[in-house]
């Protein structure tokens, strides 16, 4: 995967929208209560880690402290757009119950990012510990906001776990990809746990020639 770079873009359309995602959420946040905010969408490569990882540095840009945490033990990828390691984070740093710090990558002003650690035998064990809960309970202290990359919801269990921990959700739709169907059915079982769903983003939405594409955030 390429470099990210999101930095030689700041002015594009594409930063232009994720400023707009960006404000919404602090609308969203009226009340201070969303810290921990989860990325999904129904299937593989619709812009889960692409949004996270846009989202995260105009928000590290408006002066958020941000960090970004891999949840998706199953394809790890935050890394690879940052071309860091992945050999210890998450994983070692609940099975060591060590100081986050020693795991955190510094990426930019405002912006850490805690990788997956390796890929391990029993992600779902993970995923549903007491430990990984209180662990984002403890990293909230430190952070304005936490963003946890998932897995595609109509493949693997992890995201709707993870939606029952993670104070908000956004859910990625890939414009002429996702079947309506199976984005609906990835609502419904959103709601069914009662996650707090604050918004989709439409995501490869054609613009013109110049612009492919761009994200359209709807506010719920
Ligand atoms: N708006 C966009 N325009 C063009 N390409 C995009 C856009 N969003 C994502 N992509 C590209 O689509 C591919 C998949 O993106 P990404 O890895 O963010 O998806 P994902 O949903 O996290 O995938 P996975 O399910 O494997 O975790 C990447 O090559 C990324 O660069
Ligand atoms: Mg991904």
């Amino acid at each position: 995967m390429e470099k990210f770079n999101f930095k030689d873009h700041k002015n594009s359309t594409i930063a232009e929208s994720y400023r707009k995602i960006a404000a919404n959420i602090e609308y969203a946040n009226i009340d201070k209560n969303i810290k921990t905010i989860m990325l999904t969408s129904s299937l593989a490569s619709e812009g889960k880690t692409t949004t996270v990882c846009n989202l995260a540095h105009v928000m590290a840009d408006a002066n958020k402290k941000m960090l970004i945490l891999d949840l998706d033990l199953r394809k790890p990828a935050v890394h690879r757009k940052y071309n860091i390691s992945n050999n210890v984070g998450l994983v070692d740093l609940l099975m060591n119950k060590d100081d986050f710090n020693n795991y955190v990558h510094n990426i930019d002003k405002n912006l850490e990012v805690i990788t997956t650690g390796k890929i391990p035998t029993n992600p779902f064990e993970i995923i549903n510990s007491k430990a990984i809960k209180e662990l984002i309970k403890e990293l909230s202290k430190y952070f304005d906001y936490i963003l946890l990359d998932t897995p595609p919801i109509a493949l693997v269990s992890d995201p709707i776990t993870i939606a029952t921990y993670a104070d908000a959700v956004i859910l990625t739709i890939a414009h002429g990809e996702t079947e309506k169907e199976i984005a609906r059915k990835s609502v419904a079982s959103l709601k069914h746990v009662n996650a707090n769903i604050i918004g989709t983003i439409l995501n490869k939405v054609p613009v013109n020639k110049n612009n492919k594409y761009y994200y359209q955030y709807n506010y719920h």
